[in-house]
């Protein structure tokens, strides 16, 4: 698909501002100024605020913040930057942020800290973001996935992943990416869209643990 449009892909650190500044730079001398910017990098670690060794590592927390949110932060400013400088199209618009936050930014779970805080973090920063670029043209939505179908379920035994599916209200699955890849195409193809985070998760409400 990539080749099929012309794609390259740059690898980054998207919490680093010097590793993302590069990336910006390569795909703008590609493809010229970026008009959409998914943010998609996440990690998730496990860990509660007082386990069996103690009180969390500051430092574990600390990772998940600087990926997920500075992460997300950093991408957007420096998209929101270039987008602005770029002709605008109808209504004067002239790009689209998507981030991606997660059900956890509202229901996080024991042993979530870092990565609940992170996307609700993400989910805070949408509709402060939209207001702030609307006078560039740039919309900022984001999305807060339940429970969706990727490698970062591939560890998991079987009947986990069998009795999380059951879990969703309906329809009673894991979700698929291409579920995400249809609700960011609709996102930017849709202009009143601007400064809400969308749940994609079959009506599923994340139990305490
Ligand atoms: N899969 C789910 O059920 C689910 C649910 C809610 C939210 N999400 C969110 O969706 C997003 C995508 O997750 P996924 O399920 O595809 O997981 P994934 O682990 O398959 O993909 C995450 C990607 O982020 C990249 N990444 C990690 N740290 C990075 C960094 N510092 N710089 C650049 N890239 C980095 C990884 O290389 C990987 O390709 C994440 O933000 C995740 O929190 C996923």
């Amino acid at each position: 698909m990539g080749r099929k449009i012309g794609g390259i892909g740059i690898g980054c650190d998207v919490g680093d501002a010097a590793s993302a500044e590069a990336a910006f730079a390569t795909a703008r001398a590609a493809h010229g100024g970026a008009r959409v910017l998914v943010n998609c990098a996440g990690i998730g670690v496990a860990g509660r605020i007082v386990g069996r060794d103690g009180p969390m590592k500051l430092d574990a927390y600390e990772r998940v913040i600087r990926v997920n949110l500075i992460g997300t932060f950093n991408m957007l400013r420096l998209a929101a930057a270039e987008m602005g400088a770029l002709e605008p199209f109808e209504d004067g618009e002239r790009g689209v942020i998507i981030n991606t936050a997660s059900v956890a930014g509202y229901e996080g779970q024991v042993g979530q800290a870092a990565y609940a805080s992170s996307k609700a973090g993400v989910i805070g920063l949408t509709i402060q973001a939209a207001r702030e670029l609307a006078r560039s043209g740039v919309r900022v939505m984001t999305i807060a996935p339940g429970l969706i179908q990727t490698p970062m379920f591939n560890g998991l035994p079987d009947d986990v992943r069998d009795s999380l599916a059951a879990s969703v209200p309906f329809p009673a699955r894991l979700g698929r990416p291409d579920e995400y890849a249809a609700l960011a195409l609709h996102i930017m193809g849709n202009r009143f869209l601007n400064g809400e985070t969308i749940r994609l998760d079959g009506a599923l409400r994340m139990a305490p643990r």
